[in-house]
């Protein structure tokens, strides 16, 4: 069956070489409890390069002013970088225009600015939302309080036990009563990469809107809303090596457009009277308040570093350590690892068990060795509920790491099962 486009490009642009990479990131050379750092944290947040982190600087240390609003020197260039990320942006995913590029917080802002403002025009009683069974809580909560709400029904996609999206029944899923189909691209758990084309494809049947949430997948491999035509696609800029605080919600013109505003006060309006006021045109319609302006500045870096190493390299690094990571874990007994083992068919996050020590106490063993893991529900409650277990450990990985943070994160889970008297 085809469970995801196949993205695994042929050739990896030579020059990607994660050693080179970690020197740009001034965090990785810290040491943590006398060791040197092992960032398996990527999935829950990215650290930055030095360019980020200098851009941010420079803004405050030469050009902070507010955008939009000033004609004097400082207000021109901030609005001017302020822009220039959103047209990087619009590149990135693939030639989308700047008017269909809001900023937000975060992947959790943009869902809810959908669920709110699209939801409440177009949900009613009986609509019906689809989703699946291994949303992050951003792609859950805002459509179980949206359904409890309008009286709409939620419907999910389920999981089979490889970790898979099971499509045997989505024509019963998604019927002509569905109005909203939200899916993850990318598992934040499991990283399974979840075959988004066939459930487009079902929803453009039925004429229902689609909503992708890209959090995980946007960092990590080749994204393009133009040819996936998705209308709502959504992800965050600190999961991609930008900072915090910064989210996009790109959604189609067309629809953007007929949406009511979510935030309302200054920036989003055309005339305000004492008794009246319209809106702004696209994307500033969306955009009240001064909005994060050295958190947008920021990522513009972000997005050329991930640029110069190419998407596609980005992706066939993934694979790689994501392959010999799933190797040399699956050789440890004691280990369970959820999640498709395939990983033309996965991304590099990868969620384990042991079987005799518990999640939280992995995570602190690893820390004690300067290896961060995350442990816990990940955001994702029904998920870890399904899976049959209250927590699991979370190793994940990006353009940083290295097969040798891998050997260290098998010396010490081997280490662990001594400390702890297993072995
Ligand atoms: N969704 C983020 C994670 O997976 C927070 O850790």
């Amino acid at each position: 069956m085809n469970k995801s486009t196949d993205i695994r490009q042929a050739e990896a642009k030579p020059a990607f070489d994660p050693e080179r990479i970690k020197q740009d990131f001034p965090i990785l050379k810290r040491h943590i409890n006398g060791k040197r750092l092992v960032y398996l944290d990527s999935s829950a947040t990215t650290q930055k390069p030095l360019s980020v982190i200098k851009a941010i600087e420079n803004y405050y240390g030469s050009t902070n002013a507010n955008v939009h609003r000033g004609l004097h020197t400082l207000a021109e260039e901030s609005t001017l970088k302020f822009e220039e990320t959103r047209q990087k942006i619009a590149d990135f995913i693939g030639g989308a225009k700047t008017s269909e590029i809001i900023y937000t917080r975060s992947t959790t802002e943009s869902i809810n600015l959908v669920a709110s403002s699209w939801g409440a025009a177009h949900i009613k009683t009986g609509d019906r939302i689809v989703t699946t069974q291994m949303e992050h809580h951003a792609n859950l909560v805002p459509w179980i309080v949206l359904a409890k709400k309008t009286g709409a029904e939620l419907e999910y996609i389920p999981i089979d036990d490889d970790g898979y999206l099971d499509l045997s029944n989505l024509d019963k899923i998604i019927t002509r009563s569905t109005k909203l189909v939200a899916v993850t691209h990318m598992s934040n758990v499991l990283g399974t990469i979840n075959p988004v084309e066939a459930i487009i494809e079902r929803a453009r049947k039925i004429g229902a809107t689609v909503l992708i949430d890209g959090a995980q997948a946007a960092p990590h491999m080749p994204v393009n809303v133009k040819s996936l035509d998705v209308d709502f696609y959504v992800f965050s800029a600190h999961k991609m090596l930008g900072p915090t605080g910064i989210g996009v919600l790109y959604g189609k013109e067309r629809i953007l457009e007929e949406m009511e505003p979510y935030n309302l006060g200054g920036e989003m309006i055309n005339v305000v009277k004492f008794d009246y006021a319209d809106w702004a045109e696209l994307p500033h319609k969306f955009e009240a308040g001064t909005p994060n302006i050295a958190g947008v500045i920021g990522f513009k870096p972000a997005l050329d570093y991930l640029n110069a190493l190419s998407m596609e390299s980005v992706r066939n690094h993934e694979i790689e350590i994501t392959e010999y990571a799933l190797e040399r874990m699956s050789r440890l007994n004691n280990i369970k690892i959820f999640g498709p083992m395939n990983v033309d068919y996965r991304g590099g996050s990868i969620s384990f068990v042991d079987k005799d020590v518990h999640s939280h106490d992995i995570a602190q063993f690893l820390d004690s060795l300067g290896i961060a893991v995350r442990a816990g529900h990940h955001c994702a409650m029904p998920l870890t509920k399904l899976l049959g277990e209250p927590a699991t450990s979370r190793a994940s990985f990006y353009v940083y790491n290295t097969k040798d943070d891998v050997d260290r994160l098998i010396g010490a889970l081997r280490e662990m099962r001594r400390y702890f008297g297993y072995e």
